[in-house]
């Protein structure tokens, strides 16, 4: 199994959580880290790198903080501009080119401010992160992919190191196993 984490955090020197999460992925073998925000400062994404990584792997994981109940923007701008008719979809259903991350997985790591409780029917925000995320599950689904429940680290500020570390521990074994 070959994973690909495409970890997106739009200001990676202020995160305790990502930044913990995204070096324990980079220390865990078959798993790739490629930081968007990194990789393109200028916001210009390599079209060919991003599908040839995206080719190279079995698992693909968009890792991010949660951004107003959705992904910071690169990793829409990646969904928009790597995943192209021909290469990505053919959405004439007649076969041939196309389809090119079809029985792979996708899956979302992200972490968030809120805790877990507030993320339930009666909690603030009335929805699951599963919700908020039904969109990329639709994508996967369009791309003829896999989809796996998120891997969802809450209420990163109110964590301790340890607490962390621990997470970071679980992090590791959800890339290993899934
Ligand atoms: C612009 C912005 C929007 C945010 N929106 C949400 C949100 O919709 N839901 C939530 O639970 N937390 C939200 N947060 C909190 C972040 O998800 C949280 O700070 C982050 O996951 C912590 O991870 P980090 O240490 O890697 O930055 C937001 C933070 C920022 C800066």
């Amino acid at each position: 199994m070959r994973t690909l984490v495409l970890l997106a955090h739009p200001d990676m020197p202020s995160s305790r959580g990502n930044a913990m999460l995204a070096a324990a992925a980079h220390d865990t073998d078959g798993v790739t880290v490629h930081d968007l925000y990194t990789a393109y400062p200028d916001g210009k994404l390599d079209i060919a790198t991003e599908q040839e990584l995206a080719e190279a792997h079995d698992l693909i994981v968009f890792q991010f903080p949660l951004h107003w109940y959705s992904t910071p923007p690169i990793l829409k701008q990646w969904q928009d501009e790597v995943l192209t008719f021909g290469w990505a979809y053919d959405p004439t259903g007649t076969g041939g080119s196309g389809l090119a991350l079809k029985g792979k997985t996708l899956a979302c790591a992200l972490t968030t401010g809120a805790p877990e409780s507030e993320y339930e029917a009666e909690g603030w925000n009335s929805h699951s992160v599963v919700d908020f995320l039904l969109p990329i599950a639709g994508t996967a689904g369009f791309l003829e992919m896999q989809w796996l429940e998120p891997w969802v680290l809450y209420a990163v500020w109110a964590l301790s190191d340890d607490d962390l570390a621990e997470a970071a521990a679980s992090y590791q074994e959800w890339l290993t196993t899934s």
